[in-house]
């Protein structure tokens, strides 16, 4: 099974390669195909309700009428699309910029440099630089490379497997992931006052300061000859509880929103922030977590930084509290470990590639 790492393709090399068409493993399905249009002409449109940008500057602030506004609109907003952009979330635009530098020098390096970064899926070592493997009958794949690692808590990193050049990429990332821990329990802290229970309480649910697991994947998505025909992530909710993304002003990613996908503009000096699964189901639904996924395109190389803050897989039994539970509102969710959630849905999606095949 080791070998399986020496034969998995990557885009960048694909994509510098000069070919006109790409391999077929990447093209969508003909019924997906319809709604890839252009990324940069999506971009621009602008009618039908946007992403939402929630301004966190008065997210404490003293004067209580101020403050209860600002947590308002994030609350509305997580009720409503479950994905904005944070602006005035106290991390700098200086570290903003030095993660995005380091990220973009480490894919700056020869593919063979960053193979010997290479994880091995075969074998369990999900840490690491990778791209998809087709994980299904159908092959399907995606046009993306990424690098995986946990960043938080500082007890379970690997600093032995992060990029070594930049030789300031350990000491920024470590920053950031100190910084973003501290948002995501404030932006936790609101959502659980937004569902009328204690402010601590989502984040205990969800693991605390040991067990929260915040895990980043740099995406990668190079040039694409053919965009139309390609996803550089294929539509998906996330499983974690949230997800922060930085990107390098490309746009590419696209919400599903009241049956139509909405792109995200690239807002500056912005994080895009996602509520997952895990608060969806915590919080019976109240709190979404929205379709999305990634276009590509053939003029500029796309990077983002996601950091997914996860339960642990085993240790909590994820489902609806009790108190977002009544008679009129019966729990949509069944209790499952994060790791039974990920399951679950392998299967349904599985279930949906074979019934699929057996229609066609
Ligand atoms: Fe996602």
């Amino acid at each position: 099974m080791a070998m399986l790492t020496s034969v998995v393709p990557r885009v960048e090399i694909l994509s510098s390669s000069g070919i006109q068409s790409i391999p077929k493993e990447y093209v969508r399905p003909k019924e997906e195909l319809t709604s890839i249009g252009n990324i940069f002409e999506e971009e621009k449109k602008n009618e039908g309700a946007q992403v939402p940008t929630i301004d966190l500057k008065e997210i404490d602030c003293g004067d209580n009428e101020v403050r209860e506004k600002c947590r308002e609109e994030l609350i509305r907003a997580a009720k409503e699309w479950g994905v904005m952009h944070l602006v005035n979330h106290g991390i700098s635009d200086d570290l903003i910029d030095r993660v995005k530098k380091a990220g973009e020098a480490f894919f700056n390096l020869s593919v063979e440099e960053k193979e010997s970064y290479a994880n091995d899926q075969a074998s369990g070592k999900i840490q690491g630089y990778g791209s998809k493997l087709a994980n299904n009958a159908s092959g399907q794949l995606e046009w993306e490379d990424y690098f995986f690692h946990l960043i938080f808590p500082q007890d379970k990193r690997d600093l032995s497997i992060w990029p070594k050049t930049p030789n300031d990429y350990i000491e920024v990332t470590c920053e950031y992931a100190r910084l973003l821990r501290g948002l995501a329990t404030k932006i936790l802290s609101v959502l659980s006052l937004g569902l009328g229970l204690e402010e601590e309480r989502l984040e205990k649910e969800v693991g605390g300061l040991e067990e929260l697991l915040l895990q980043m994947k740099i995406n990668y998505y190079p040039k694409c000859p053919q965009p139309e025909l390609a996803l550089g992530v294929e539509a998906h909710t996330d499983v974690s509880a949230l997800t922060f993304i930085l990107h390098n002003m490309v746009p590419g990613l696209q919400l599903f929103k009241e049956g139509r996908w909405v792109t995200a503009k690239c807002v500056p000096n912005s994080i895009i922030m996602h509520v997952g699964d895990t608060v969806e189901i915590l919080s019976n639904g109240k709190y979404k977590s929205i379709l999305h996924r990634g276009l590509v395109n053939k003029e500029k190389v796309r990077i983002s930084w996601a950091v997914f803050c996860e339960p642990p897989k085993e240790k909590i039994i994820l489902k609806p509290l009790p108190e977002v539970v009544s008679e009129s509102e019966p729990a949509l969710f069944p209790p499952r470990t994060f790791s039974q959630h990920i399951q679950h849905k392998l299967f349904r999606k599985t279930q949906d590639i074979a019934a699929a095949q057996i229609s066609k």
